[in-house]
């Protein structure tokens, strides 16, 4: 039993974790002193609490800690950073702490089965990755660490527009083809070249992202990069090694980002029959957005708010999920991420008629730690939680989870 002091203790930890004094100044003046201070010597015996190998991880914020020690602190921030005061992120979280679940006893349960089936085909678990942009500013393997991982657990990998990787590698690593997520541009032919590159590596879904609108402040790397004191236009900076992103080589930027494309159901519907691709909306929040998404053709749907990442004051996804699938009425698969940090929450969400979800931050951390064998370890935690909660629920296969094990304060 942990009481309120362990709390209080943890969460002293955490901060101390997340402490600049840690990675910077303090730590190496400290050393060079030979003496410590009492409040250094404390810091040196919280930073040993940092696991060494992604094995020693209990759960994927162990992950966290070092992928925000490890990590130079504007790519943590990166990683880290939704919008304003946070709060459409913390809402994701705290909506799954208002789910309670009800057990059944006495279930013979014996093998269980996490196998789910997306557009015909089966994947080992319902445990997606979310498209991400950037990963080689994680690891220098970058996507390519991901696609292995996902190809060792057999896990569906979607990848970014932004990726750091051109997706023709990232599909032989992978080794079969990853579905496409697509940042439309505001001119068509520009948008139509990233679309007909995805078909041409076989995708077979393109998942186009709609929620990013807008602008907004990402405070919270605003303020992590000014702890960075490293010269970023080395990389950042004109013929920098992270100058044009691969997904982008080609195109017509000026076009792409400045056209006059509006953003409405009309372009939904030119991406629809633009390809044969399988064709997901990524970012509806709202029920008639998906009643719009099956009137216009859509193949799938992701409740998602971009991790709180997009739109201020966001409803925590999961609270969102129930009146898109009675909208959509089991008629395609809906998806669900946003906050999803452990077996259970996965539950919840299967069990609230997700088909599968998708996890974004926990994958980066496990990248920026240990590089594939972090990202591994992450789907690994989520695979044993998962299995654990449908044992304990009584459930033995995807399909038999439902509301009935859910109990939530309103
Ligand atoms: C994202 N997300 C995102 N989504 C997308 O459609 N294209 C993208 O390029 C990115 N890039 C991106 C970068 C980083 C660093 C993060 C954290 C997120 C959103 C992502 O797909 C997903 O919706 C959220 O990450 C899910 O929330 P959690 O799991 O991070 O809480
Ligand atoms: C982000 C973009 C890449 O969330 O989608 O940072």
């Amino acid at each position: 039993m942990t009481d309120l002091k362990d709390t209080y203790r943890r969460n002293f930890i955490k901060f101390l974790l997340a402490s600049p004094l840690l990675k910077f100044g303090g730590l190496a003046f400290a050393q060079e002193g030979g003496k410590f201070d009492p409040d250094i010597e404390f810091l040196l015996s919280v930073k040993k609490l940092l696991i060494e190998k992604p094995e020693e991880a209990l759960d994927v914020f162990d992950l966290e800690a070092v992928a925000r020690n490890t990590l130079p602190p504007a790519h943590y921030g990166y990683i880290a950073t939704g919008v304003s005061d946070e709060l459409s992120q913390i809402a994701n979280r705290d909506a799954y702490k208002k789910i309670r679940l009800k057990a059944r006893r006495l279930m013979a349960m014996k093998d269980i089965d996490t196998s789910v089936e997306i557009f015909g085909r089966k994947w080992a678990s319902p445990v997606v990755i979310a498209p991400t942009g950037s990963h080689q500013a994680f690891h220098p393997d970058g996507e390519l660490a991901v696609a292995r991982a996902a190809k060792e657990k057999d896990q569906l990998m979607i990848l970014s527009t932004a990726a750091s990787t051109p997706i023709e590698e990232v599909v032989e690593a992978r080794g079969e083809p990853v579905w496409s997520q697509l940042y439309a541009g505001a001119d068509w032919d520009e948008t139509l070249k990233i679309i007909k590159r995805a078909e041409n590596t076989d995708a077979p879904v393109i998942v186009m992202t709609v929620d990013l609108v807008g602008g907004g402040f990402r405070e919270t790397v605003e303020r992590f990069k000014r702890l960075d004191y490293r010269d970023c236009s080395t990389c950042h900076g004109e013929g920098g090694r992270n100058g044009l992103k691969p997904m982008y080589e080609g195109l017509d930027l000026e076009a792409y980002r400045g056209g006059d494309q509006v953003f409405d159901w009309d372009l939904v519907k030119r991406v629809r029959d633009a390809t044969d691709m399988k064709l997901v909306i990524k970012g509806i929040s709202h029920e008639e957005d998906a009643k719009l998404c099956l009137r216009n053709g859509v193949d799938g749907i992701m409740v998602s708010n971009h991790g709180g990442r997009a739109q201020v004051s966001a409803r925590g996804t999961i609270e969102v999920l129930p009146e898109v699938i009675k909208a959509v009425k089991g008629r395609i698969p809906v998806l669900v991420d946003g906050g999803i940090r452990r077996g259970e929450d996965v539950f919840k969400a299967l069990a609230l008629g997700a088909t599968a979800i998708d996890i974004g931050r926990p994958y980066l951390w496990g990248l920026g730690s240990f590089g594939q064998a972090g990202v591994e370890r992450v789907l690994e935690l989520l695979d044993t939680e998962l299995r654990i909660v449908m044992t304990q629920m009584g459930t033995a296969s995807i399909d038999q989870i439902n509301e009935k094990s859910l109990d939530i304060k309103s």
